[in-house]
């Protein structure tokens, strides 16, 4: 934990925030108790070494219980109690939620659903994004509490508001309608490009002025697709101009690292964080595992992934996590013992430096009472308090990761645009849908213990062997480019089917699929042939695949593997094309896990990128930061029995062991190698 002494806090400038030992932390709302047990907490956070916490997230009605009228003494006390106890505060702006007498004042700035009705107060997040009323407001606060806090030496990050867009990222309110039309007349300019862009032709859908448009409202029909996607890019937009406009206000008033938490998780895709994450001085994400999915836990390692991403691959924070169940699904499922430490550091493995967790104290009231928490309503005689004990040392041993880089060869371009798009409706099967198939390549590298990282269309792919694109329905062809010069230039790329069909617009490309990687992939579809529910195919070299398949002719690609049953029987279904220097390969259908896996093993094989199924298929999820002096090899053993690994001479961080040449991974268990750096010339 670095302390700032009053002499240097007007040295400080903003800068990114890169926290000295991985920070331990949590979300702390102390204004649902009494000063006593604020005395316990930090005595409790002491002993288990938490050196960041999270306050102020819903402080507004406390803050501001009139209006302009502010009282900080519980604030003060507060921060100084922490203060006095080396303990860093995570300072939210406090304007996540507003207090009922601004929504009394000003019920105009209340959220309105598609359907028209208002989303009224008493829950949370209840502000439609484009209020500029809303904003008026939330930035007075701002300044309050920037201006008071703004140099306190306990203060080393900004939370601005709280996981902004969770419940509120799309507002359909006559305010919002205004705002949606100054954004299309600034992206357009003219009514006729909106018209030429929305393909207004099609069921008499012409605007002759932009007062005639409207957010996509509830219709009786299927809605304009495009009037669709721009509203999504529209709402994207809104909340990052809201998010900037906070941090401004602060930037005005404190030198201290200005972040807030993202959302980068399966059930929730209204932000494009591509966009938001320069916006950040350090990227910060909420993961919670979420039971609903087939598989919840590759979800994480996706989720952590993505989030490092969005860093540009340099270190991101955990900013919330659960330490057992969650309030908001339909069965709450607990942890199993061990699995909050190995969830941590799955994290931690693919490039967090900062684990925390919603919440500190188990809340007595409320709707998220029976949220999980650091300290849970058992108190500290419970199988929680213990393990959170556990984590807070283990990170302790592991503070020299804190820096370090995850090294990976192979690139996945994901893209919130091509999501929006693909999810639409009326597509030719409602079973491709973008997320999972994201997820569906994302295993298959999984089994094959290939580490991705992720980027966005248009990104620099120069640094990767090979190029993973799954369904990148809608593709502006300036990144289409990009992924077909990488190749010209000697890279390897995997194209899933429903990729390059349409340009931004949602316009489809002609003269056959998949348009924009036509020429590349060496190979024209002239039909798709989705299949039906439940159907599935044979390929000739033995593949399963499901959900889709296509007409395909290859061009100049090599047939790979062919359709062996169905319409399509003899069809083309996985080709390779060599492009100039470089490689393009295409899956035209749904492979089942293990046949992905194989082609993706295939492909890596070509590219020459090492793959390690076998250490895969035992269960082992091995992961490696590199720093300038050494290799941390992260060894996550999920079977139901130990499991070797060779790897060494290291030292192993949680135990402090020396490994020879090979160690036993328990079953459930993390066990982290350090490796001492052999090389001067490392990549890092
Ligand atoms: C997050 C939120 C927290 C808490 C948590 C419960 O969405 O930021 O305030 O509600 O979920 O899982």
């Amino acid at each position: 934990m670095t302390n700032i002494s009053t002499g240097e806090r007007s040295a400080r400038v903003s800068t990114r925030y890169h926290p000295a030992v991985i920070d331990f932390g949590c979300d702390y709302n102390p204004e649902q108790w009494s000063p006593e047990v604020w005395l316990e907490d930090v005595a409790l956070m002491r002993e288990i070494g938490i050196t960041v916490v999270a306050i102020n997230i819903f402080g507004w009605a406390l803050l501001e219980q009139k209006p302009g009228v502010f009282d900080f003494s519980q604030l003060d006390s507060v921060i100084e109690l922490l203060h006095a106890n080396g303990i860093g505060v995570n300072l939210g702006t406090g304007t996540s939620s507003p207090p009922p007498w601004l929504t009394t004042l000003h019920p105009e700035i209340l959220p309105v659903a598609d359907d028209g009705t208002t989303r009224w107060p008493g829950g949370r997040q209840a502000w439609c994004p484009s209020s500029p009323v809303f904003r008026e407001y939330a930035l007075r606060l701002v300044r309050e509490v920037g201006s008071r806090y703004g140099s306190h030496p306990a203060v080393r990050l900004w939370h601005v508001s709280n996981e902004l867009g969770c419940h509120n990222a799309l507002c359909y309110c006559d305010v919002s309608a205004a705002a949606f039309r100054e954004w299309l007349r600034a992206r357009y300019r003219t009514i006729d490009a909106v018209n030429a862009a929305w393909g207004t032709t099609f069921w008499s859908q012409r605007y002759s002025s932009f007062s005639e448009v409207l957010p996509p409202r509830l219709t009786l029909s299927t809605p304009n697709p495009t009037q669709v996607l721009d509203f999504d890019r529209f709402s994207s937009d809104e909340m990052l101009s809201y998010y900037l406009a906070e941090r401004d206000e602060l930037r005005g008033v404190t030198g201290v690292p200005i972040t807030t938490n993202f959302m980068v998780t399966a059930h929730i895709k209204t932000q494009d964080y591509w966009s938001f994450a320069p916006e950040v001085d350090v990227v910060a994400n909420d993961h919670y595992v979420d039971h609903r999915l087939a598989d919840p836990l590759l979800e994480l390692s996706f989720s952590a992934d993505l989030t490092r991403g969005l860093a540009g691959g340099e270190p991101w924070l955990l900013m919330e996590q659960a330490t057992g169940a969650v309030n908001w699904q339909p069965r709450n499922l607990a942890k199993a013992p061990g699995a909050m430490m190995r969830d941590s550091l799955i994290h931690l493995a693919r490039g967090a430096d900062g684990i925390s967790f919603f919440q500190w104290r188990a809340s007595v009231q409320g709707s998220e009472k029976f949220h999980s928490a650091m300290l849970p309503h058992a108190g500290i005689h419970s199988t929680t308090w213990r393990e959170v004990t556990e984590l807070g040392k283990a990170l302790g041993s592991l503070s020299e990761v804190t820096g370090s880089r995850v090294v990976a060869e192979v690139a996945m371009i994901f893209s919130w645009e091509a999501w929006w798009a693909c999810d639409l409706d009326s597509r030719p099967s409602e079973e491709v849908r973008y997320l999972d198939q994201a997820h569906r390549a994302y295993r298959a590298l999984h089994e094959s213990g290939i580490t991705v990282d992720f980027v966005a269309p248009g990104a620099d792919l120069s640094g990767y062997s090979l190029v993973v694109i799954p369904s990148l329905y809608l593709v502006r062809d300036e990144d289409a480019a990009v992924v077909e010069s990488y190749v010209a230039g000697g890279g390897h790329v995997v194209v899933t089917y429903f990729s390059g069909i349409v340009d931004e617009d949602d316009r489809v490309r002609l003269g056959g699929y998949p348009g924009a990687f036509r020429r590349l992939l060496g190979i024209s579809t002239d039909e798709f042939f989705p299949l039906a529910e439940g159907e599935t195919l044979v390929l000739d070299d033995g593949s399963g695949a499901g959900i889709w398949s296509e007409r395909t002719t290859a061009t100049t690609a090599e047939v790979i593997a062919a359709y062996a049953s169905g319409t399509l029987h003899g069809r083309p279904a996985i080709a390779r094309n060599a492009y100039q220097r470089g490689v393009a390969w295409y899956v035209g259908t749904s492979l089942d896990a293990t046949s992905f896996a194989n082609l993706l093993q295939r492909a890596a094989a070509d590219a020459s990128v090492p793959t390690t199924p076998l250490v895969a298929a035992a269960g082992l999820e091995v992961v490696t930061r590199r720093s300038a002096d050494a290799d941390f090899v992260f060894l996550i053993n999920h079977a139901e029995h130990p499991v070797g690994y060779f790897g060494g001479p290291a030292t192993e961080l949680l135990t402090g062991a020396p490994v020879e040449s090979e160690i036993e991974v328990p079953s459930g268990a993390v066990r982290v190698l350090r490796i001492p750096a052999t090389s001067t010339d490392r990549q890092i």
